[in-house]
């Protein structure tokens, strides 16, 4: 008789989502990790109780810094010529160069990430490692040539050891973003990963929000997940895929079927 394969049980399931949010972490190069207390909880085991292993957040958007001149983002090199300058939080300190983006000034769509790595901070251009080839790729898919959409991120700068956005740091850096999607009137903003979704509309939990319509500021928005994360699990790139045939059905293109 074929045994019946027995699924997974709930404790199982959760240490093996915890290994995968881990390791995806660990790729994006990041040496702490955020984790839901409850899921800690669920897991019967007490929260950890010292921070020592976290990678420590840069300064908040120093107050003796000069207000944003936002009056004089008439075009996008005038906010790029901000960004270069800009002070508002400690990344600025340990940054090589600034990314403010690059791309059409008219894209029908603008993908938005997380914030530079290594790479990008080297050469002052957004998702050129890894995964900016994996989005390239994403993009010619689409149909569309790189040179053809913009690319931004949340923040403009790279945050030490890849490490996830702090807070304030994201909040420093959001009116550089809001002034750029003002500037180019793009008709969709595919956002990718967990921390863009956050950093654009303010929704966690890129699990459930991917795949579903948003709008910021009148623009439609559709959360996806992360190239990074692709790389790590490439059996996702059927629901990315899918939300990009959304999107290309959103602006009526023809949806190439692979
Ligand atoms: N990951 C991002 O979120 N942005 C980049 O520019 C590169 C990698």
């Amino acid at each position: 008789m074929t045994p019946v394969p027995t699924p997974p049980d709930p404790f199982s399931k959760l240490v093996s989502d915890l290994e995968d949010y881990v390791a995806f972490e660990t790729e994006e190069g990041r040496s702490s990790v955020e984790i839901d207390l409850t899921v800690i909880a669920e897991l019967g085991q007490p929260p950890p109780l010292s921070a020592s292993a976290a990678v420590p957040a840069s300064d908040v958007p120093d107050k003796e810094t000069a207000p944003m001149e936002t009056a004089a983002w008439t075009d996008l090199d005038a906010v790029a010529a901000s960004i270069a300058d800009c002070t508002q939080c400690g990344l600025h300190a340990t940054r090589t160069n600034t990314v403010p983006g690059e791309g059409h000034s008219q894209p029908e769509i603008m993908f938005v990430g997380e914030a530079p790595g290594a790479d990008e901070d080297a050469q002052g251009r957004p998702f050129v490692g890894r995964a900016g080839k994996l989005l390239t790729k994403m993009i010619e898919a689409m149909g569309f040539q790189r040179e053809e959409v913009f690319i931004a991120n949340i923040c403009k700068c790279r945050p030490p050891e890849n490490r996830k956005p702090e807070p304030a740091e994201m909040e420093a850096c959001i009116p550089y973003l809001k002034a750029q999607i003002a500037l180019l009137k793009p008709k969709v903003i595919v956002c990718l990963g967990g921390t863009a979704t956050e950093g654009l509309l303010g929704l966690t939990g890129i699990t459930k929000v991917r795949g579903n319509w948003h709008t910021f500021e009148g623009i439609d928005v559709m959360p996806t997940f992360h190239p990074s994360y692709l790389l790590r699990k490439p059996g996702a790139k059927h629901e990315v895929w899918a939300d990009l045939q959304a999107v290309l059905k959103h602006i009526d293109r023809p949806v190439p079927e692979y």
